[in-house]
């Protein structure tokens, strides 16, 4: 709160503050792409069919050297959904929390959340319950595919926040993770391996999630 309160042109970082954003950094934005890597990896060597039809995809789209293009990337329809639907059933951050500034009522509610109370939303429960998403734990990123995104509810996904302070790695984020894949799934199949634990089981460590043993085969292709 100290260091908050100095007027911001003549505030100089100190070295355990620059350590504690080069760690924020290294947890915010290495940790959760390279978790949702891993949670992608799994839900595919699960789900062959749609590691099947992700593979057509994706070679139909690379060049001759296998390369693709920050737009032709973008433009990828099942690789998107694949990955919204990873981050749907497996939120690296599984609640967010909020402080009041000041009171404020929620529409005809009754309820007022009263200034300096803490909110705390949620969010894997929000993005498995079934009142939002039919078959909730099942892994079907055609909900996300273009013809049915419209029937998503607002602020019912929630994978990188919401308003302000949401996550400012997202685009980044998405990019590096689907490039990821297209190098990877152009040359390997992932495959499900008697180490594969179905369902998977959590360490307590809230707010972030954390299997305690993801394991896929991987095979060339
Ligand atoms: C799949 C990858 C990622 C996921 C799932 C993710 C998720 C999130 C979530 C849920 C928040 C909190 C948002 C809120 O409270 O509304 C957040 C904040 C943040 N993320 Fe990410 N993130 C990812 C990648 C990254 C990357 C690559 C970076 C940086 C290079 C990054 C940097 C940050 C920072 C600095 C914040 C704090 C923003 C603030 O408080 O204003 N994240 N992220």
């Amino acid at each position: 709160m100290k260091s908050m309160a100095v007027n911001a042109i003549n505030k100089k970082l100190t070295m355990d503050e620059m350590v504690a954003q080069a760690w924020v950094f290294f947890l915010a934005g290495s940790e959760t792409t390279s978790n949702t890597l891993g949670y992608g990896s799994y839900e595919l060597a699960l789900n062959p069919h749609i590691q099947d039809r992700l593979y057509k995809e994706i070679v139909s789209s690379v060049d001759s050297e296998g390369e693709i293009s920050y737009d032709e990337l973008a433009k990828l329809p099942l690789l998107d959904a694949v990955i919204s639907e990873t981050l749907r059933l497996y939120p690296s951050v599984v609640r967010l929390d909020r402080k009041a500034k000041a009171d404020y009522r929620l529409a005809d509610t009754g309820i007022t959340i009263e200034k300096g109370k803490c909110v705390e939303i949620p969010v894997y429960a929000i993005h498995r319950s079934e009142e939002y998403y039919e078959n909730a734990h099942q892994f079907d990123p055609d909900r996300f595919m273009p013809q049915n995104r419209h029937k998503l509810v607002a602020y019912t996904y929630l994978p990188f926040g919401a308003g302000p302070h949401n996550c400012i790695g997202m685009r980044f984020a998405l990019m590096e993770v689907k490039l990821a894949f297209v190098h990877i799934i152009q040359r390997f199949r992932f495959v499900r391996t008697e180490q594969t634990s179905v369902p998977l089981e959590y360490r307590k460590a809230v707010p972030f999630l954390s299997a305690t043993s993801v394991v896929v085969g991987i095979q060339k292709r």
